[in-house]
């Protein structure tokens, strides 16, 4: 395996790492690591599975690859078997951000300072577990596919999140704040599809109603009118 072909989703979370030192979290076949490597992003990585099917698929393909010397496969659950500091950045895609969240709320002092994230879901409560621990968003990405795919970059850094000021907040977790202000057709498209699905279901008191209300205030930013 020299340079595997990436899906447009991983494609997006590659270009959103340059690190010497990384780890891909629920890596499976492990071909984003390879590639980072072989285009010189990364130095040195780490792949972490916590299942053994897709553990041994990893080890399988860097062994293809010949890059043992430079991408250590590792099974465990998030970021245990990684030590406090041992690398810069780290990626976790393909799981619902429910999964992510619980990941990255078991880490503790072995979150590195930047992670690449890429939910299978609304991203909300990534965002917003961002903001509670010390993580600005930096980069936001959606990418067309079987749905759209939202893909972020958080580093540490102290105080608010700059990327929040001056949008409506539940507007900004829910669609995020850097998507909204770019306003692209893909995000437009999302925000009046929810409008549709929750339109009918929507009444006073309802999850529905504070779900459509918050894709009503992603429209005002947007600058259409959904009322
Ligand atoms: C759907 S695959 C995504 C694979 C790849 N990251 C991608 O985006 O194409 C999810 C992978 O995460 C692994 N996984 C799920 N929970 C995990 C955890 N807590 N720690 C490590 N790996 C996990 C699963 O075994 C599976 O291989």
């Amino acid at each position: 395996m020299n340079a595997p072909t990436l899906d447009a989703r991983l494609e997006a979370v590659l270009s959103l790492i340059c690190a010497e030192s990384h780890a891909d979290i629920g890596s499976d076949h492990a071909k984003l690591p390879i590639r980072l490597i072989r285009e010189g992003r990364i130095g040195r990585g780490v792949i972490v599975e916590l299942n053994p099917g897709p553990l041994a698929l990893a080890r399988r393909n860097v062994a293809r690859a010949r890059l043992e010397a430079v991408l250590e496969v590792r099974g465990g659950d998030g970021f245990g078997p990684l030590a406090p500091g041992e690398v810069e950045s780290a990626s976790v895609t393909g799981m619902g951000a429910g999964t992510v969240a619980g990941i990255l709320s078991r880490a503790g002092e072995r979150l590195p300072p930047a992670l690449v994230l890429q939910p299978n879901d609304s991203p909300a409560p990534i965002r917003t577990w961002a903001r509670a621990n010390g993580y600005h968003l930096t980069a936001e990405r959606l990418i067309p596919g079987h749905w759209p795919y939202p893909v972020l970059r958080l580093e540490r850094a102290g105080g608010n999140d700059p990327a929040y000021a001056g949008l409506p907040l539940a507007a900004a977790l829910r669609y995020g704040p850097h998507l909204l202000r770019e306003g692209s057709t893909l995000l437009r498209r999302q925000v009046w599809d929810d409008v549709v699905r929750l339109t009918p279901l929507a009444a006073p008191g309802r999850t529905a109603q504070v779900e459509l209300d918050t894709a009503r205030a992603a429209l005002d930013v947007l600058g259409e009118t959904g009322r």
